[in-house]
């Protein structure tokens, strides 16, 4: 089975959030399955960087949204892990450094609509007329799989082939929902530049209270609809979550499915992690201590291990309930515990997080940006790692925490409320409990589970059970690469092929 993967961001290459960990891993967790699985990213800097063996495949000026004068091509080569990655070379629109989205202003770069429809052509041109020139044989999709609104155009480029290909047998089309926060919006009278055809401007096409959506698009026009945790699937079908297109997934609920995230489980693996001062597993747990003591060093905490230390890995927006946190500080402080933060984002939350370190000196620490390897070693030099979303589609640095022995406290939401099972009596006689939930997403409903970890960390006997439990859960993709696999045999079938 050949499935072309299009997404705008991949670890190593690219990554802004859990999109970029989630293609960085799946695709091997497919191949595994036995399905040719192939990348289509956008070509930014660190993608074209880091590809080897670079070729030029088609000549992409002239396709619509693409001018005939700028240089335009689709280049294929070989990927860090050795599989085929093909890159939309367009350095008018990706050969920019730093956030893919975001200028250096922070607003959203100006022609994202051209940058992300010219992705969802390119994926709609290779999936219709294969990768290489007019007339040649190529490799050819039988499943186009988007991935959030960036790539949500591919569907409906594919239902509507205004480039005279060859042999149009249409694959099948996979869309999933990261968030649907995100949802690229923009006046509609971008249509005919983006050679869209009006007709599909209409409250059953793309069209979204007068504004052409690409997330709708995804949504309308994929044979298959997934979402990236259970819980979240239902709960987009509901009008709090949906952001007004709770009524569109409804009406498309057979086709809808949430498939939960995994992580990539060599990557994240306390045993043989280099970033960590002291590598241990779920048999030495005396061992995991000494990355404590060296994140309060790296953060300017007190260097006390007795103090249960909480952490966070986050981007800092309302979505990741950070200020909740920042409300509950006085309180963690004050019942003897330490917090370390790392993250970035929103002005507000940045300045209320350090007016939080210099209030609490050597009992909150605070790193502003964006650092893959001290996010490693937070993880594993935490106690506690919080996670008390308002909405999270699914979540990773929960997941992270889990297979690293230290207990995640979350929001019982989405992917949060699939993967993390609260300290009870019950759970704990079952051998299941993991870390603790609260709901709802309030202050009044954290501080409780704040105090239940607490209680829970001087019973030390009982924490390590749970530590034991947590590492002990299957956080692999291996279970949901099985069910990609059978959702992408259904696009399949939905399309004909
Ligand atoms: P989201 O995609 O909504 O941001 P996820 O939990 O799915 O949430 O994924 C976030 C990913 O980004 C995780 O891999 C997390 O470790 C990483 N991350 C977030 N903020 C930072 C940061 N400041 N530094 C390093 N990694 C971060
Ligand atoms: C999104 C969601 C997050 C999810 C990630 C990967 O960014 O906010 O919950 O884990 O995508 O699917």
């Amino acid at each position: 089975m050949r499935v072309l993967f299009v997404t705008s961001e991949c670890l190593p290459y690219v990554k802004t959030g859990g999109l970029g960990d989630v293609a960085g891993a799946l695709p091997a967790a497919l191949r595994a399955e036995g399905a040719d699985v192939r990348l289509l990213l956008p070509g930014y800097p660190g993608v074209l960087e880091k590809l080897e063996n670079l070729k030029p495949l088609r000549d992409l000026r002239g396709m619509p949204g693409l001018t005939s004068q700028a240089p335009a091509r689709l280049l294929s080569g070989r990927g860090v892990d050795g599989s085929t990655v093909y890159a939309l070379d367009v350095p008018s629109f990706f050969g920019r450094k730093g956030n893919p989205y975001l200028g250096p202003d922070g607003k959203d770069w100006s022609d994202n609509h051209l940058r992300f429809a010219a992705l969802g052509r390119t994926a709609a041109l290779i999936g219709l007329d294969g990768d290489g020139g007019r007339g040649r044989a190529g490799w050819k999709p039988e499943v186009v799989h988007g991935h959030d609104w960036q790539a949500g155009l591919a569907a409906a480029y594919l239902r509507h082939p205004l480039w005279p290909f060859g042999d149009a047998k249409r694959p099948g089309s996979v869309f999933t929902i990261h968030n649907m926060a995100f949802q690229g919006l923009y006046p509609p009278d971008l249509l005919p530049t983006l050679g869209i055809p009006w007709d599909s401007y209409t409250p059953n096409g793309l069209e979204f209270h007068s504004q052409l959506s690409f997330l709708k698009a995804g949504l309308v026009y994929s044979d298959r609809l997934t979402t990236v945790s259970p819980t979240y699937a239902t709960e987009i079908q509901g009008e709090t979550m949906g952001f007004g297109l709770d009524g569109l997934l409804r009406a498309r609920a057979a086709a809808l499915e949430g498939i939960l995230n995994g992580i990539d489980t060599d990557a994240w693996d306390s045993r043989h992690d280099p970033l960590l001062v002291s590598p241990y597993d779920a048999d030495q747990l005396g061992a995991k201590i000494p990355n404590k003591a060296e994140l309060q060093r790296i953060f300017g905490l007190a260097p006390d291990l007795h103090a249960p230390l909480f952490g966070i890995v986050s981007r800092l927006t309302d979505q990741k309930g950070i200020d909740l946190v920042v409300e509950a500080l006085p309180y963690l402080v004050e019942r003897g515990a330490q917090l370390v933060v790392l993250g970035t984002g929103s002005a507000a939350l940045e300045q209320a997080l350090a007016g939080a370190a210099r209030r609490f000196p050597g009992r909150v620490g605070l790193v502003l940006g964006y650092d893959e390897a001290l996010s490693h070693r937070l993880q594993a030099g935490v106690d506690v790692l919080m996670v008390p979303s308002r909405f999270e589609p699914c979540g990773l640095t929960q997941m992270y925490a889990l297979r690293y022995g230290s207990l995640p406290l979350v929001a019982h939401v989405g992917g949060l409320a699939d993967t993390v099972t609260d300290v009870t009596e019950d759970s704990l006689a079952a051998g299941t409990a993991t870390g603790f939930t609260f709901a709802p997403v309030t202050v009044a409903a954290m501080l409780p589970a704040i105090d239940r970890a607490l209680t829970l960390y001087h019973r030390s006997d009982l924490w390590r059970q749970v530590q034991r439990n947590a590492m002990g859960r299957d956080v692999s993709w291996q279970a949901s690469a099985r069910n990609y696999v059978a959702t992408y045999k259904a696009a399949m079938e939905a399309a004909g092929q």
